[in-house]
């Protein structure tokens, strides 16, 4: 039976223990396993940077959020990303989005250029500027639609089918807009890419990645291999409370992406602003791809402040409702200059403040934003 988003988010990976008849998932935290007098595994696990059963258990609802065939959980986003890179030889290239979540960026700097893998960053969201850098050959191409923090949407229907037929991997980071807004590998994508940090997690509580295979094959087994050896898993109790995170998901992310079209709209006007990214908007220049692949349009805005740098730090510095952070994702709303965030590897405009809307009143997230802006 194929059943629809909401009801995946909550029954995958969710029959009750077996044991205990528990509903709510055991937290198994042992990191090693027992074995029959012959060395099989009595439950199917050995040791804990293999696999564990909390952990299985996330993996199987992630798979079928995505609606993929496997998927593996990692210790952070960032921790997703890098071991799938890891399984890249040297001598590969890979294409980039030329404003991929500044951690990528310094990993192909800091990271795989000194093990040989060449990295081209790429306008995404222009399939004329993908087809030409496809020309040279690419082993992965890299999207993140909508983009962090520039909210950039591409087209991944256009652009997956482009490199897949130049033969690359596509890889989709989903992270702003969650499994119940955008579903990459039914739009062509080879592997989606999560940080649960953020909506999955929905409570700024716990770090974690994901990747979720279209389909079961060397990628995934290479990728499994090397979070093996390298040790970048998910612990019991992340793999538990990301898992907590997935079953409220879709009720979390659609509240909040309503509340960013409100704050977004007005925000759009005022005198203080001389641009607002947020593809709902009709003015974005992404609107109607979104349209097409978002259920609605999620739930980060940036904005730009006509003051410049000094405008956007007084911003952030007036806010009173939102709380002064990085990350995004959670219940709260959260506020900040973007390319202090990020550091020297940003290429964030400097008069960019950006937002993540939670679940307050957004009539509340409005006044607070207009008093900040006055
Ligand atoms: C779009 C996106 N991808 C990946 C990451 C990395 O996730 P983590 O911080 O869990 O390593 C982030 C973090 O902000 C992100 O915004």
């Amino acid at each position: 039976m194929a059943m629809r988003i909401e009801t995946r988010l909550l029954h995958a990976g969710a029959e009750p223990d077996p044991v205990s008849g528990a509903v709510a998932p055991p937290l198994i935290l042992s990191t090693t396993f027992a074995r029959h007098p012959d060395g099989t595994p009595l439950g199917g696990h050995t040791y804990i940077r293999e696999s564990n059963p909390t952990q299985d258990r996330v993996e199987a609802a992630l798979a079928a959020a995505e609606g993929g065939e496997a998927a593996l959980v990692f210790a952070s986003g960032m921790a997703a990303g890098v071991t799938l890179l890891e399984t890249l030889p040297a001598g590969a290239r890979i294409l980039l989005p030329d404003d991929v979540y500044y951690g990528y960026r310094v990993a192909a700097a800091d990271l795989l250029a000194q093990r040989g893998v060449r990295t081209d960053f790429v306008a995404m969201d222009d399939p004329a500027a993908l087809d030409r850098a496809l020309g040279a050959g690419a082993a992965l191409v890299w999207i993140e639609t909508p983009s962090n923090p520039l909210m950039k949407i591409t087209d991944l229907r256009v652009a997956a089918a482009r490199a897949r037929a130049s033969g690359a991997t596509v890889l989709v980071d989903n992270t702003f807009a969650t499994p119940v807004l955008q579903r990459p590998l039914e739009l062509g994508a080879d592997v989606v890419l999560h940080a649960t940090t953020k909506y999955i997690g929905g409570h700024s509580d716990v770090a974690g990645g994901a990747l979720v295979f279209a389909r079961r094959g060397p990628l995934l087994e290479k990728t499994r291999h090397v979070r093996h050896i390298g040790g970048a898993i998910a612990s019991p109790f992340d793999s538990w409370l990301v898992l907590r995170g997935l079953r409220t998901l879709a009720v979390r992310i659609r509240a909040q992406s309503a509340s960013a079209g409100v704050v977004a709209a007005v925000l759009a006007d005022p005198r203080a602003v001389s641009a607002v990214h947020y593809p709902g908007l009709a003015a974005h220049p992404g609107h109607e791809a979104a349209r097409r692949q978002m259920e609605s349009f999620g739930a980060m805005i940036s904005f730009q402040l006509k003051g410049g740098r000094e405008a956007a730090l007084a911003t952030v510095a007036k806010a009173k409702l939102f709380i002064r952070a990085t990350s995004l994702g959670g219940f709260e709303s959260l506020i900040e200059h973007r390319a202090s965030s990020e550091g020297v590897h940003s290429t964030t405009p400097q008069d960019l403040v950006r937002l993540s809307i939670g679940l307050e009143h957004p009539d509340d997230l409005l006044e607070d934003l207009v008093q900040a802006l006055a």
